[in-house]
């Protein structure tokens, strides 16, 4: 097996978003294998100190490898629901900068034995952190259909929800659904026939979606959002790293119900709830990679950055 070098996407909007001070303490709450860390520790003066975070023990090895490199960077194992723990352990009240880079890394696909990948025979898996939590197979035989077509709408927005889950439930009665690679050809037989060789593989959706279930991504998501923005200091930012339109449109309404502040119904004449903005977009809209990019990193053809800046007193 190949394991690919992690590129990192939109690393050079990415890393200027998030240095507003060569001095301060970062957090990036998804290490991997460092790309980013190691471009933003190279901005960052010999003051300034790193933490970066990651619930998959392979990530946290590499991050020791760092932590040995570099005084200014300590790697904590950790999901996102453990942000704030952290970063009290580190005697730390705020930061300068949160970044978040969503989903899976390379070297966690190319392991066939994790079970993320189609293309390669492994066990039905998908943890990040397989040292906790239930993997796909286990989930699976609690499932009901309609809960699985549920997530195969939501979290993958595939159209063919309500067959794929039906077929996955019948080939797991049938003691037929066993590696990635039954999964793969339920999905692949359960899409109709003049859907099965287009643009991208029928099982695509599917996977993506059943990775965010066993890792409950959204619910980290949300965690991870609300806690960022109380933990950055006043002109920190906050950037975030999507690769899925449900996922980015969660984190938007997360950040801009603290652009807004206000609560009150749009028909009140003034306001009564009180909630001032703690929050600003740094820009409006998604950064996307460039054309250059994404031909030189396909998996950057999806990757959407939001920016935020936290504000100097709510206003
Ligand atoms: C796309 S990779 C990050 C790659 C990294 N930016 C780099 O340049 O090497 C995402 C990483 O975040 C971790 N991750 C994803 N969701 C997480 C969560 N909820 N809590 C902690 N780590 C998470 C994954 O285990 C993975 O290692």
């Amino acid at each position: 097996m190949t394991i690919t070098a992690h590129i990192s996407v939109l690393a050079t909007p990415y890393i200027e978003a998030l240095c507003t001070d060569e001095d301060g303490r970062y957090i990036d709450a998804t290490f991997g294998r460092g790309g980013h860390t190691r471009l933003l520790l190279n901005q960052l003066s010999d003051k300034a100190e790193v933490l970066g975070l990651d619930r998959d023990p392979q990530a946290i090895e590499a991050g020791q490898t760092l932590m040995q490199e570099d005084q200014r960077f300590t790697i904590v194992y950790t999901d996102f629901a453990g942000i704030q723990q952290a970063v009290e352990a580190q005697g730390w009240s705020s930061v300068s900068g949160i970044g978040f880079d969503l989903g899976v890394s390379s070297p966690q696909l190319d392991q066939a034995e994790r079970g993320f990948s189609f293309m390669q025979e492994g066990p039905l898996d998908m943890r990040m952190d397989f040292e906790s939590g239930q993997p796909l197979s286990k989930k699976l035989e609690s499932v009901s259909e309609k809960g699985l077509v549920k997530v195969i709408r939501e979290y993958g927005g595939e159209k063919f929800a309500g067959r794929i889950a039906r077929s996955i439930l019948e080939a797991l009665k049938e003691g037929k659904l066993n590696t990635t690679r039954d999964l793969e050809n339920v999905c692949f037989h359960a899409t109709p026939k003049k859907m099965r060789h287009g643009h991208t593989h029928p099982a695509t959706r599917t996977f993506q979606a059943l990775r965010i279930w066993v890792n409950d991504e959204m619910n980290q998501i949300d965690s991870a959002v609300e806690t960022s923005m109380k933990l950055l200091k006043a002109g920190g930012r906050l950037a975030i790293i999507s690769f899925h339109s449900g996922e980015d449109r969660r984190i938007r309404d997360l950040i801009e119900k603290q652009v807004h502040g206000c609560t009150c119904p749009r028909e009140f004449p003034m306001c009564v709830c009180g909630f001032k903005p703690t929050m600003k977009w740094v820009q409006k809209k998604p950064v996307r990679a460039t054309d250059e990019e994404v031909a030189q990193n396909p998996r950057s053809r999806s990757a959407m950055l939001r920016i935020a800046e936290k504000l100097d007193e709510p206003c």
